[in-house]
């Protein structure tokens, strides 16, 4: 098996890498985990998705790739230039909602229906606020982080933050979980249904 043989690109993916490399944009998600999001949002027709720190929307791209029609997804970031930059390429998809707002008070005052996938990709929803994002996802939905192998772009004292969460997501009994040492280092949690 090659994994670098992905022939399931999103259309708009190179136009995304391109502006993510015009602009500097220093912490894109890699491929890999944008091809497992597409597989696991295409296990769930009619879905409501979260994505948490939108970046430059080269993990969105293949979230949406994965949507069906009747599917919503809704993804947050706090930078208003990155969203400008997003709408651009996703503003006409009826099922896509992107806000720019601070993550930690995006969750706390979020109303809505619960999520059958929550990619989270920033502070909010991963080192904060974590108990009330995995109260936001429906049973059998899909908890989701990356990064939990050491990254070039890691603040020192980092590791003592991934080393606290994954303690933490391991102690939910709520939840089922699967750690891959692959791509760059992935949880996956599902809310269990028994
Ligand atoms: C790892 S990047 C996301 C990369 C993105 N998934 C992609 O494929 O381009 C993390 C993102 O979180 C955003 N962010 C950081 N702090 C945030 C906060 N408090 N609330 C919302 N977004 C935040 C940053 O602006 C950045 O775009």
């Amino acid at each position: 098996m090659n994994e670098s043989i992905i022939l399931d690109k999103p259309k708009i993916y190179d136009r995304i890498l391109d502006k993510s490399n015009a602009i500097g944009f220093t912490m894109p998600s890699d491929i890999f985990i944008g091809t497992l999001l597409k597989t696991l949002i295409t296990s769930k027709p009619n879905s409501n998705i979260l994505e948490l720190g939108t970046g430059i929307g080269l993990s969105l791209s293949w979230m949406i790739d994965g949507l069906d029609e009747a599917s919503k997804l809704i993804s947050v970031d706090n930078d208003n230039n990155l969203i400008e930059i997003v709408k651009e390429f996703f503003s006409n998809d009826p099922r896509v909602e992107l806000v720019c707002e601070d993550g930690s008070s995006w969750i706390k005052n979020y109303q809505g229906d619960k999520f059958d996938l929550v990619f989270a990709d920033a502070w909010p929803g991963k080192y904060s606020e974590i108990s009330e994002i995995l109260d936001l996802i429906n049973l059998g939905g899909f908890y989701v982080v990356d990064d939990m192998k050491v990254q070039a772009n890691w603040p020192a004292g980092h590791q003592e933050n991934v080393d606290r969460l994954i303690e933490y997501l391991e102690k939910r009994e709520d939840f089922s979980l699967t750690k891959l040492d692959w791509s760059t280092g992935v949880i996956i949690m599902t809310k269990n249904t028994k």
